[in-house]
């Protein structure tokens, strides 16, 4: 077998080998940091993805040892392959710095500022880039595009208002389940994810596209408006699944599991896909072996939350009082209706209302 073929490419004045065929966005992610450019619509687990939202724009300063001329315009990193001595500036490039703010200008022309009240707010790729290019206004002067939520079958919930037409969820439902019920209907600035006749998404495997959906557009509905991530202990655990391997992220608060999603990398990308029954019917803690908790590897406020290597202070009240433990002064439950320590908020279905407190 003849051995593979090398290309050394140099990345932000970073140099590496890498194998023949290897886009500029996958030699950006092995040497990884800042170095890597954002990508919105690649997915390295689905084929055919990449090439829709331009979010990876590079500037490629030399295109190979050969022909070492630039290449005239920003190229898109994830579908354009190295070759052998190409040099590339992402963050380096002042132009491409620039080219980034007006795509992601673009992409929340439409985008609803509504993180706020949004599921995906904490773990969101387009509020990351907001943050780090966004501007404080619009230069927007016309209505945006609005559609109406809706209902894909019982677990999944489409808030076409958000979502930036990706194609991530069609390649899924395309690669992964036995058949695709949604896809893309109409051109330019009409065009929508949609079932075209209200059909509902229950393929095994079809809740994979709320994870690999970048935006809030797919929600999970059995987790919708119950908690902000960032407040949830995310737990690696595992069952034995005769669909998948198992493997899962359990989104805790206490004992209650408010969501289970598959373990994601530092790239936000899923490890491993898992099985509707895993990631919605499996909402108790003694449904899984619980591995400890999970490091959130792609820059998050989620993992802050972790107290993984605290040392605890020595509880000195017992000492101090002659051995006797505190009392408990006021147990809030007995003067509120609200948080009954009876109702479990993960097993309410939908959003919790007062009415599930039985208000006076
Ligand atoms: S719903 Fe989400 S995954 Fe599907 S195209 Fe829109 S943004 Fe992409
Ligand atoms: S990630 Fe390359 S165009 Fe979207």
């Amino acid at each position: 077998m003849s051995e593979q073929q090398l290309f050394k490419v140099t990345i932000d004045n970073i140099t590496i080998d890498v194998p023949a065929g290897t886009s500029i966005l996958e030699a950006a992610r092995k040497i990884g940091g800042e170095v890597a450019p954002p990508a919105m619509c690649f997915y390295s687990k689905l084929k055919g993805s990449g090439g829709k939202c331009r979010t990876c724009l590079v500037e490629v300063s030399k295109g190979s040892e050969k022909d070492p001329r630039p290449m005239p315009k920003l190229v898109a990193s994830c579908r354009t392959t190295v070759m052998d001595g190409m040099e590339v500036k992402n963050i380096t490039s002042p132009k491409v710095v620039d080219a980034r703010a007006g795509i992601v200008e673009f992409l929340l022309l439409n985008h609803p500022l509504d993180c706020p009240i949004c599921d995906q707010a904490g773990e969101c790729h387009l509020q990351d880039l907001s943050y780090e290019h966004g501007k404080e206004a619009t230069r927007y002067e016309f209505q945006r595009r609005t559609f109406k939520k809706h209902d894909l079958g019982p677990y999944i919930q489409l808030h076409m208002t958000r979502c930036i037409m990706c194609f991530r969820c069609v390649f899924t439902a395309d690669q992964l389940t036995e058949n695709r019920v949604h896809g893309v209907l109409d051109r330019g600035d009409h065009a929508e994810i949609a079932t075209f006749i209200e059909k509902s998404l229950d393929n095994d495997f079809i809740g994979n596209v709320i994870d690999v959906c970048p935006v809030g557009a797919l929600t999970d509905k059995t987790f919708r408006f119950k908690n902000r991530v960032w407040f949830l202990k995310p737990m690696d655990a595992h069952r034995d699944c005769p669909k998948c391997s198992g493997k899962v992220t359990l989104w805790n608060r206490g004992e209650e599991v408010f969501r289970v999603t598959a373990r994601k990398d530092e790239w936000g990308e899923v490890e491993e896909w898992i099985c509707n029954e895993c990631r919605f019917e499996k909402k108790l803690s003694s449904d899984w072996v619980i591995e400890g908790p999970r490091e959130i590897s792609r820059h998050s406020v989620i993992s802050q939350g972790h107290y993984v290597h605290t040392v605890k202070p020595t509880e000195t009240f017992k000492a101090v009082n002659d051995g006797r433990a505190p009392h408990l002064l006021l147990n809030i439950h007995h003067e509120s209706d609200v948080n009954k320590p009876e109702i479990e908020l993960s097993l309410i279905n939908g959003p919790a209302h007062s009415t599930n407190f039985n208000a006076r």
